[in-house]
């Protein structure tokens, strides 16, 4: 089988946006909300859209909060969030990041984004990377979360490829179960222990060219 096509994640593959999701989320927590927020919450809410993310803090809250209360809030912890965001510039790509997609381009693999994040557009703006990308899935257009696969089905459609010819690039757990799921190949981004699912990890996209990919691709 021919590699014809790469979807990515975002948050964690391209860019390390986790610590800025980690001072908004906390920050509204801590304020709003009256609970505490950890790293290791901030793990789990890697790949959750962001209705999930506030669901899950407001498990420790004993407060029943209405859904006006929960859309402010969300609102809250987005512009905490954009104001971090707004900052990025190319040099916030993570290792590698550039040179794979320019590599891909070059070799005309195609290639999609593959995110449940609604700031996806600007992030991909202030990154530069909009040439890079065939096209954008993200959490405007998915109507199912990670696991669910949605996100990534919709980004091989788009691409006009099928899940066997493409690999998908993820850092959440359930986003590699998502592209399990879907029938792709995948390759984790970060550490192997905590990617079981995953075809094969690396630390970041630095550790992957198009041959290694192929070689992989087809054993
Ligand atoms: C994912 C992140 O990419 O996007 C999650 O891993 C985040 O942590 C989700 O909650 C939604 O992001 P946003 O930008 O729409 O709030
Ligand atoms: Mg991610």
């Amino acid at each position: 089988m021919k590699l014809k096509a790469c979807l990515f994640d975002l948050d964690g593959v391209l860019v390390d946006t986790a610590r800025h999701h980690f001072i908004a989320w906390k920050q509204l927590a801590e304020s709003k909300i009256g609970v505490s927020f950890t790293h290791e919450d901030n793990e789990a809410l890697k790949g959750l859209s962001r209705v999930e993310s506030l669901e899950y803090i407001l498990l420790k809250s004993n407060h029943v909060f209405s859904e006006s209360q929960k859309l402010a809030m969300m609102t809250e912890k987005n512009e905490i969030y954009l104001e971090a965001v707004s900052q990025l510039t190319p040099s916030d790509l993570l290792p590698g990041a550039l040179q794979l997609l320019q590599e891909l381009k070059s070799k005309s693999i195609h290639t999609a984004l593959g995110s449940a994040s609604k700031n996806a557009p600007l992030i991909i703006e202030k990154l530069g990377i909009a040439q890079y990308l065939d096209a954008v899935v993200d959490g405007n257009v998915v109507t199912a979360s990670k696991p669910n696969p949605e996100v990534f089905l919709k980004g091989a459609e788009m691409l006009q490829v099928l899940p066997q010819e493409t690999v998908v690039f993820e850092d959440a757990v359930s986003g590699v179960a998502a592209a399990k799921k879907g029938g792709f190949f995948c390759v984790g981004i970060g550490e192997s222990s905590a990617l079981p699912e995953a075809d094969f990890v690396v630390a970041d996209l630095s550790h992957i060219t198009i041959e290694k990919l192929e070689k992989s691709f087809f054993i």
